[in-house]
């Protein structure tokens, strides 16, 4: 066989069955975490007005200036493939004047993000993040609970050891003194800067601290800390959040130099690092956005929210045990075909995973299929027992095989028994 005439994307997985099932499961724990927390579901669409996105994220930012799917439509519109879901949240949150009917409005969502990133092992151009959004509620009690939830949610889907790493970007003046500190900072450096951030000194020098190129990396290491920049209210601020997450027991580590890789954050920031063998992965980010409803054109609202990165987060998974199966039929003859199909629909309504061997073929081969599939029991529908009202059940763990009647099968196996 040659090589298949089409192939992925390039940056875009496919992600087969096994591990669709465990992006369901944490999927569906998601949902019932953040309805535990308040949440409700909102669904706003994949593609966006261009606008929004360079508003919003900001044009210095990696992803409105290189990694956007951005296009012109038919009818001239510059429209993009959503990259991230809080600016498409907050424009339906403006549209929509959420704010007027409710003080404070808790969304979250879940879906497809588009990024032309670089792929490599855990960075895709399509991959998916489970978000939440808190508007209309100041810092920072609603904060905390962001990273409770989170807490709650990993512990549910058994995630291993995960860090909160948290800064503050400051507020007003003392962000412009930062500004002017790294600046200097970095100055003095420029030689040794990629030419990226050589632009970024004169554009945006917060993303100084974000570059993932090796060289720049390092000079991070001594650069300015946002710490020594905060005003006696934000250092009181982030004092608070401290106290609320320690009080819940979440693992936290102040990170003076975090920066987030999207310009409208404006307090608290964070993001959520598992260890794993490969090194630490971020598979959460968030912080504080409160200006960004105004930005967009509604009522100043102090806001907050977060976005699981799935794939990475399903990855850093333990391995789950298959779905499994609880009922096999095994149809010895094309007689049994029938009780076969209505003995199945019977199993189906009652919760039962039940299946057999679309393909027929003899009583060895069906047993072996059972065994593939990890049956919990097979039931034969042999020719003779089925005249008499009754079939074969094999309890698949204990070997144990009886005849039962028809209308016992289900019960059966439900009750866990099969002989
Ligand atoms: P973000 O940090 O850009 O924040 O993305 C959140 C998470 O999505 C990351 O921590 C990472 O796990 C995952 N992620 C990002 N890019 C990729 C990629 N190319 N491949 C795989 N996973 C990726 C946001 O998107 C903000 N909207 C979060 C937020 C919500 N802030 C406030 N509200």
């Amino acid at each position: 066989m040659g090589e298949p005439t089409f192939q992925r994307v390039r940056g875009m997985h496919d992600i087969l069955p096994a591990e669709a099932h465990r992006f369901y499961r944490v999927e569906s724990a998601f949902r019932e975490v953040a309805g535990l927390y308040g949440f409700s579901e909102v669904r706003v669409p994949l593609l966006e007005a261009t606008r929004l996105f360079s508003r919003s994220i900001g044009d210095e930012t990696d992803i409105v200036g290189k990694e956007m799917y951005s296009f012109t439509d038919a009818g001239g519109d510059e429209l993009t493939l959503r990259p991230e879901g809080t600016a498409g949240a907050v424009r339906a949150y403006v549209q929509n004047s959420v704010g007027a009917q409710e003080p404070v409005t808790r969304w979250y969502y879940l879906g497809p993000m588009f990024r032309r990133e670089r792929p490599q092992k855990g960075r895709y151009r399509q991959f998916y993040q489970a978000g939440a959004e808190v508007l209309g509620a100041p810092p920072p009690l609603v904060d905390a609970e962001l990273v409770i939830m989170l807490a709650d949610l990993f512990a549910r889907v058994g995630l291993p050891e995960s860090t909160v790493l948290y800064n503050h970007l400051g507020s007003g003046d003392t962000r412009a003194v930062f500004r002017e500190r790294l600046v200097s900072y970095y100055s003095a450096l420029s030689d040794r800067l990629c030419a990226d951030c050589r632009r970024r000194l004169s554009t945006n020098p917060l993303r100084l601290l974000d570059c993932k190129v090796e060289t720049c990396v390092v000079l991070k290491a001594d650069a300015p800390a946002m710490r020594g920049c905060l005003s006696g209210q934000d250092l009181a601020m982030l004092g608070r959040y401290r106290d609320l997450i320690d009080g819940a027991g979440v693992a936290s580590r102040e990170e003076a130099r975090l920066v987030r890789g999207l310009d409208y954050y404006t307090g608290i920031v964070f993001e959520v690092e598992v260890r794993t063998a490969d090194g630490p992965v971020v598979v959460v980010g968030g912080g504080r956005y409160d200006d960004l409803v105004s930005r967009l054109g509604g009522p100043e609202t102090p806001a907050a929210g977060f976005a699981i990165g799935l794939d990475r987060l399903v990855a850093c998974l333990p391995e789950p045990s298959p779905p499994g199966l609880d009922l096999f039929v095994l149809v010895p003859s094309e007689q049994a075909t029938g009780q076969a199909v209505k003995l199945m629909r019977k199993a189906r309504a009652r919760g039962i995973r039940t299946d057999l061997d679309p393909r027929g073929g003899s009583f060895k081969s069906q047993m072996k299929r059972a065994n593939k599939l990890g049956a919990s029991h097979v039931a034969i529908l042999g020719e003779r027992e089925l005249l008499e009202g009754r079939v074969s059940l094999k309890n698949m763990a204990s070997g144990e095989q009886a005849e039962v009647g028809l209308g016992d099968v289900l019960d059966r196996v439900l009750d866990g028994g099969g002989a």
